[in-house]
């Protein structure tokens, strides 16, 4: 069997995205575009026998898939794809095939790259690059092939030397390519900046070989659409569009409806189960899971949460990092923030909101709340405007209040303070000791009333007019 590697060409800085974060981090469907590539490349050959070449932000890059476990080669001046792969000789020596992939042409398969793989051994070829016919070729080199319909290649021409005629080309070169290790390391110093780009082009490498009498040859993919790089903004969304699309598709054939699709984002990671609905305008982040028969609703933005079986998500809520149990229902306009529990058949209301908390089983908080660093049993009634003050400018303290107590409406909680089991506290409470079971805590100024004060005030001032 050949040692097989993959390189990956990502150290290019993206003049055309405009901006000021290196090209292969832009992310589509929710990651870096070289996330994509190596996700792909992982699945063909070991995460060791894997080299992102890198430079523009090399440290930013390496530090965002570090955890891949691939290898890193760094490209410090970046003078083009020829160049790209010229520094990573000394890594790819060892090897027998190479092969090379774009890090900013996130859709390729792992079955497209072994495509290539295979048809590269089986033509015994030096060189083998990846094809596909578009409807728009712009910004892509074209191949020019020996003969029409044959795999040997003559040459790929960039889109900046192309005559009018050879502009009408509709296929392009992928950008993917297996070569063999020794050809491709005898000639590549053939290569030349002789462009208008004064960049070495590993394209040119087609030509060279095909006149050093090496074998050149063609494979076109089976989805033409893997071949898409994201170069300009338009093209990333075009491609991020693709992905939500393709998700959801997936999501639906599984079961779920998804009214909208068009207008929802909702992340690859995320799983979602049978009948679930949901609606326009919501999306799904991360490492999300949504159980079914849930209802997700409007405007809601779900990242990195659980949510169980038979739960209502109403208009307008946030969840991060947070967990719901079957049967609750939040919102509308609910905002769990990291380290929320929601418990079984919870409801959570209008405007409250939400942080480091359990909430156990049944409980409510229908409206204008925050509870923060709580700990809150089964069966509890928080009522409107019930505020967890855990934060006294320096740390944070703990509030627990425990199964069945009743917390009217406008209570202040002052952690740390615990309220026993069954207990009820009065409405505008301002909670500092600690509540026993089954007590009422009372804390509030004592109502006071002035008989006629009200009417002897409005004719006071009708006087003085
Ligand atoms: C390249 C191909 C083109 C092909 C297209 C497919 C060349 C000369 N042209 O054009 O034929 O149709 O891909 O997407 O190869 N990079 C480096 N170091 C460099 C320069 C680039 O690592 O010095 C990386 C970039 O970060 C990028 C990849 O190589 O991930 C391709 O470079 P890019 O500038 O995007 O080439 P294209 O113009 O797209
Ligand atoms: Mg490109």
């Amino acid at each position: 069997m050949p040692r097989v590697a993959i390189a990956i060409m990502a150290a290019g800085k993206g003049t055309r995205l405009k901006s000021k974060h290196p090209k292969v981090l832009h992310e589509v469907g929710g990651k870096p575009l070289l996330a994509h590539v190596i996700a792909a490349a992982t699945q063909v050959v070991p995460a060791k026998d894997v080299y992102a070449i890198i430079g523009h932000e090399a440290d930013r890059v390496r530090g965002a898939v570090a955890d891949t476990g691939i290898g890193f080669v760094l490209q410090n001046e970046q003078r083009g794809t020829g160049h790209a792969v010229m520094v990573a000789r000394e890594a790819l020596t060892p090897y027998d095939v190479v092969i090379v992939l774009s890090g900013d042409a996130p859709l390729i398969s792992a079955q497209t790259i072994e495509k290539l793989r295979e048809f590269h051994g089986a033509k015994a070829a030096a060189m083998t690059l990846l094809t596909a016919k578009l409807e728009n070729p712009t910004g892509y080199g074209r191949i020019i092939r020996q003969k029409s319909g044959s795999h040997n290649v003559h040459a790929i021409l960039e889109q900046k030397n192309l005559t009018p005629a050879q502009n009408k080309i509709r296929e392009v070169n992928a950008g993917f390519y297996a070569f063999g290790v020794e050809p491709l390391f005898r000639h590549i110093d053939k290569l030349s900046t002789d462009n208008p780009h004064r960049e070495f082009y590993l394209t040119d490498m087609a030509a060279i070989l095909g006149k050093a009498k090496e074998r050149v040859v063609a494979v076109e993919a089976n989805d033409p659409l893997e071949v898409l790089g994201g170069n300009t903004r338009a093209e990333l969304v075009e491609i991020d569009q693709r992905i939500r699309m393709a998700k959801c598709q997936q999501l639906m054939t599984d079961g779920v409806t998804i009214f909208y699709p068009q207008s929802c984002v909702i992340d690859s990671a995320v799983e979602i189960g049978a009948d679930t609905v949901i609606e326009p305008f919501v999306q799904i982040l991360g490492n999300s899971t949504v159980g079914s028969d849930c209802r997700i609703r409007s405007y809601s933005v779900i990242r990195n949460s659980e949510i169980g079986d038979g739960v209502a998500i109403l208009p307008g809520c946030v969840l991060t990092d947070s967990r719901v149990k079957a049967g609750a229902i939040l919102g509308p306009y609910s905002h769990l923030r990291p380290g929320s529990e929601i418990g079984e058949g919870a409801h959570l209301g209008n405007f409250v909101e939400t942080k480091k908390i359990r909430l156990g089983k049944g409980s409510k908080a229908n409206h204008l709340t925050y509870l923060g660093d709580a700990e809150i049993g089964d069966g509890v009634n928080i009522g409107a405007g019930t505020i967890t003050c855990n934060y006294d400018g320096v740390s944070k303290y703990k509030t627990i209040i425990e199964d069945g107590v009743f917390v009217g409406s406008d209570t202040t909680l002052v952690a740390p303070v615990r309220v026993g089991k069954g207990a009820y506290v009065a409405a505008a409470t301002c909670v500092t000791d600690d509540v026993p079971a089954d007590a009422l805590a009372v804390g509030r100024a004592r109502q006071i009333v002035k008989e006629g004060w009200a009417k002897g005030k409005r004719e006071a001032r009708k006087k003085s007019e």
